[in-house]
């Protein structure tokens, strides 16, 4: 075979095509991520604020469920036919970083276009080259691929200066972001693929500069719609919208509205649900950073099919019954306590659309 005739290693369009191949995360050695008192106060839950401190690694017997749980996580995908990579164990006490279970966060992958994130947490900025360069870096040595490093981050944080004056605003509640404008800042977990249109929000991580740089990079013919949503710890788009399939989407009723979503031309002819219960307590095992809505955060294995946390039976059966979705539910509580669900904790490389 030349290599022009293998098969893309990275290509995927959207959050629902068939799956093909996927990053898994990892927890080991995991630490609170140390950054701006303002951002700790933005984005994490007050009660656990003083958790992150410098050299503090997440308490070991989270560590290790949370890697049962991933490692389950991997084999159902493997099981399935699935190409499953995992990324290298990192020390991440010893660099300063935070951990390797929450992979989405650091890529968005739109076709076969890779743009990773200019993070705003300094504490994230090796994590992407520490945890993938013996994956995610070979497989994008194909030509075809297009790989858009992080502009190289200052040497002198700027983005917490001048504050209040030089921050914006969120125009639904009035709450002032926790970074200026003052260079490019995006996490990509604040996009969500839909095809040829990208959708994304601005975010106590995300600024206008790093809007501009996403839509920049964006392949020739993707379209960026923004979505303001109303959460005063706003951070990550995938506890706002749920799409199962082309057409069909649940959404977070207490940060957006069909109005909202109307407003993106995408959704005119889409069926788009408000989450139909009161999402339940995730406060044991501690939730450091995230709220109820994690519940949201799922992975989608093709149009029918999706990953659900088995914490949460009543919503399984809604999916089944009111959205005709085949569902497999796995245990995630763990995971749940670094920052994410089965969205965060994974990056899906190729979907067949
Ligand atoms: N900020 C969201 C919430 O607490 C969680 C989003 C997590 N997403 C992620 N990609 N890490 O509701």
């Amino acid at each position: 075979m030349t290599a022009n005739s293998k098969p893309l290693a990275v290509r995927s369009w959207d959050e629902w095509s068939p799956l093909k191949s996927i990053i898994v995360g990892t927890a080991a050695n995991s630490c609170f991520p140390f950054e701006h008192e303002r951002m700790i106060s933005s984005t994490t839950t007050a009660a656990h604020a003083a958790q992150f401190k410098k050299d503090n690694p997440f308490p070991q017997y989270i560590l290790k469920a949370a890697d049962k749980e991933l490692d389950k996580f991997a084999k159902v995908l493997r099981d399935r036919g699935i190409e499953v990579f995992r990324p290298n164990t990192v020390d991440w006490r010893a660099v300063g970083g935070y951990t390797g279970s929450m992979v989405r966060d650091g890529l968005l992958v739109v076709g076969s276009t890779i743009i990773e994130s200019a993070y705003s947490w300094r504490s994230r900025e090796k994590e992407v080259d520490l945890m993938l360069k013996d994956t995610l870096f070979k497989l994008a040595e194909d030509p075809r691929i297009t790989i858009v490093r992080a502009p190289k981050p200052p040497a002198r944080e700027t983005l917490y200066d001048g504050y209040p004056e030089a921050n914006k605003v969120n125009p639904l509640n009035g709450v002032r972001w926790a970074i200026n404008n003052s260079r490019i800042a995006f996490d990509a977990a604040d996009f969500m693929r839909f095809g040829n249109v990208v959708v994304g929000q601005y975010s106590h991580v995300t600024n206008d500069k790093g809007i501009d740089y996403v839509r920049s990079h964006l392949p020739k013919g993707v379209l960026l719609e923004l979505l303001d949503v109303d959460d005063p710890h706003c951070m990550h788009l995938d506890a706002v919208l749920l799409p199962l399939r082309k057409g069909l989407l649940i959404y977070n009723p207490d940060r957006t509205n069909k109005e909202a979503l109307s407003n993106i031309k995408l959704f005119d002819n889409w069926d788009c649900k408000p989450f139909p219960f009161v999402p339940k307590a995730r406060s044991d095992p501690p939730s450091y950073m995230t709220s109820n809505w994690l519940v949201l955060n799922l992975l989608v294995l093709d149009p029918h099919t999706i990953m659900v946390d088995e914490y949460d039976p009543e919503f399984a059966e809604f999916l089944r019954k009111e959205c005709g979705m085949e569902v497999i539910g796995i245990p995630f509580r763990h995971v749940n306590c670094l920052g994410g669900s089965l969205h965060c904790a994974t990056l899906d490389l190729v979907r067949d659309s």
